[in-house]
């Protein structure tokens, strides 16, 4: 009996969602569903006074995470880059990767994330700066510019003469946050002049768009996946397997349950539980045929026995997987 051979060598990443995939939401949908190759953690800000959240540099901690979770920082400073970057060194971590991506205005008006990606001797300063003093790897995470896609093309030699390997590109501009279309016609076109194969970030919700993408760029062996992994947690598994499987509400029930236990378990859980419930609801209702009304019970929860008898109605069968 010849047994079956899994071909796949894809490196499937989840991508850092702020307030949603922290660690106990990368152990939990690792652990229920598998998959997932490793993982980028949400942003830690950088500060003048050098105060960094303990909690968020926990948060990363290698012993305590089931797939490798590397730390992203957000800062236009290469020195509390470094001195955040080395607080991180000293937990274990050998890469660290560099948020220039982020597109809220709070953070973007202050030449910060995506706001950056519009003065490119500020990116080359800040990445020459870290480069420098850098003793761990430094990996980057970018749209493709704040205002205009052509923004690019002037951090393509910046990237290249840096030899920054690992860059993961996300090809929205700054000010589209998250709607409309990804510009892969720009995308297409940046490919060729770097350097390095980047990783691939944006939109890839269904096996199907994997096919495609991966149809189009055979080259990309390293995929990003955020917001359709948020809906489909069994995403990088059907990846990974390479076939497609029905939404399994059993599954979702025993791991959004896990995630609000756990997180119950963590100082302060409780006062924040019911937001962080409903910041992962927003994508796990999108699995229900009826999703406005099953989201609706989510934000109508107003304790946390309240949540759970939500929860319990939400899976008693009166709500059908679309
Ligand atoms: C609510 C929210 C929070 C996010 N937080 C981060 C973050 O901390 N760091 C980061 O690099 N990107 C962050 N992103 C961007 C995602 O990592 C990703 O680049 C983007 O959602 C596109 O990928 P997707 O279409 O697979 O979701 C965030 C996105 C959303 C919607």
């Amino acid at each position: 009996m010849g047994s079956v051979v899994s071909c796949f060598s894809d490196i499937l990443i989840l991508a850092p969602i702020r307030g949603i995939t922290n660690r106990n939401f990368r152990n939990e949908l690792q652990r229920t569903f598998g998959g997932i190759s490793s993982g980028l953690a949400p942003f830690i800000t950088t500060r003048e006074d050098g105060k960094v959240s303990e909690k968020l540099i926990q948060d990363t901690d290698p012993k305590s995470n089931l797939i490798e979770s590397i730390p992203q920082i957000l800062t236009k400073s290469a020195s509390q880059f470094h001195q955040v970057a080395t607080i991180l060194k000293n937990c274990g971590h050998k890469k660290i990767n560099l948020n220039l991506g982020c597109p809220y205005p709070m953070v973007a008006t202050k030449g910060k994330g995506s706001g950056m990606l519009s003065d490119p001797k500020k990116v080359e300063e800040l990445l020459a700066g870290i480069l420098k003093v850098a003793d761990y790897e430094l990996s980057v995470k970018l749209r493709l510019g704040r205002e205009s896609s052509k923004e690019f093309e002037k951090l393509i030699p910046i990237l290249n003469d840096l030899s920054i390997k690992d860059i993961t590109i996300h090809p929205r501009t700054g000010i589209q946050m998250y709607g409309g279309k990804v510009d892969i016609e720009s995308f297409d076109k940046i490919l060729p002049q770097l350097n390095t194969i980047p990783c691939y970030n944006g939109d890839l919700t269904t096996l199907e768009d994997y096919t495609r993408l991966k149809g189009r760029y055979p080259q990309i062996t390293r995929w990003m996946i955020g917001r359709g992994a948020l809906i489909n947690p069994n995403l990088f598994t059907d990846i990974s397997d390479g076939k497609g499987s029905a939404i399994d509400l059993d599954k979702i029930k025993n791991f959004i349950i896990s995630v609000g236990e756990h997180h119950l378990n963590t100082p302060n859980g409780k006062s924040d539980f019911l937001h962080r419930m409903r910041e992962s609801w927003e994508y796990l209702c999108k699995n229900f045929e009826q999703e406005k009304k099953v989201y609706k019970l989510i934000t109508k929860s107003k304790s946390i026995d309240h949540y759970n008898d939500n929860i319990k109605k939400i899976f008693s069968g009166q709500f059908q997987a679309k």
